[in-house]
């Protein structure tokens, strides 16, 4: 009795005390000192954490390496992804063109009916659907004076938009001729870097002059009859 006594140095163990003589208590006596306490200090990390670690670094190094593209932002660019080239992104011109038109909306209306009396209508707009030439030339210069657009007055003043370049100004120009229930064919920027060219420095557009522009033949390279010097545009004809 006295030696399970002395072996057990369990919490619970009351050294003044004698044991009953329980066999049930001697029995749980047993296991009691086989039951191992905690321990107080550092445990060693177990192996199988450490190798855990490096196994979901790897993986990580790996799905990086095969996902990532690179690691410069043109990487994810989704052009790249889709195995195109890294190159200035060719954006869809209807979606860059609706981002123009965010600047035009302001009179013309997000519904392109603009305001009655005020902003004349791009929907079903003779000047939009019409000569691409004209409206090319009305948009990049502006335009003011008594205008008659579907058999409505305006005489207000549109503000030049020279300051966008071609590649947005074509994009607004196809938005608005296949925006507002509008179909027409797209504006290239070749086309409006034409234009450009041709109406360098002339100002803002009365519908008169406007007119006579239109009528006037485009520098077509088989047009001898308008002689105009500096027009010898080169290559970009409008299709
Ligand atoms: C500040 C208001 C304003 C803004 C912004 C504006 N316009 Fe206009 N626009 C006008 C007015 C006013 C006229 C008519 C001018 C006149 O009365 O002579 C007009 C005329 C036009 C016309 C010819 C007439 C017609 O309705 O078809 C077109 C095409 C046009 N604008 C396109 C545009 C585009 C494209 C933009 C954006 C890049 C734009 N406008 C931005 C005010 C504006």
């Amino acid at each position: 009795m006295s030696s399970i006594h002395n072996d057990n140095t369990g919490p619970e163990q009351n050294p003044n005390q004698e044991l009953p003589p329980d066999p049930v208590h001697v029995l749980h006596r047993a296991a009691m000192r086989e039951m191992q306490e905690p321990r107080d200090g550092i445990a060693p990390t177990p192996v199988s954490y450490i190798l855990l670690c490096f196994a979901a670094v790897l993986w990580g190094g790996w799905y990086i390496g095969m996902y990532g593209g690179t690691w410069s932002a043109d990487g994810l660019a989704e052009k790249a992804l889709a195995g195109g080239a890294i190159t200035a992104p060719a954006q869809n011109p209807m979606e860059l063109g609706k981002e123009v038109y965010g600047v035009c909306m302001n009179c013309h209306q997000d519904h392109g009916k603009g305001v009655p009396e005020n902003y004349p209508p791009l929907a079903g707009s003779e000047y939009v659907l019409g000569d691409k030439r004209r409206l090319a030339a009305l948009v990049l210069r502006g335009l003011s004076g008594d205008l008659t657009v579907l058999g409505k007055h305006y005489n207000s003043q549109m503000p030049a938009w020279d300051n966008r370049d071609d590649e947005e100004i074509a994009a607004v120009l196809t938005y608005i001729r296949n925006s507002f229930g509008n179909k027409a064919d797209p504006i290239s920027k070749e086309f409006v870097a034409a234009v450009r060219k041709e109406t360098e420095g002339k100002g803002e557009w009365r519908p008169a002059t406007l007119d006579a522009f239109a009528a006037s033949s485009a520098p077509a390279p088989a047009a001898p009859s308008a002689a105009p010097p500096t027009a010898a545009t080169p290559q970009a004809q409008p299709k």
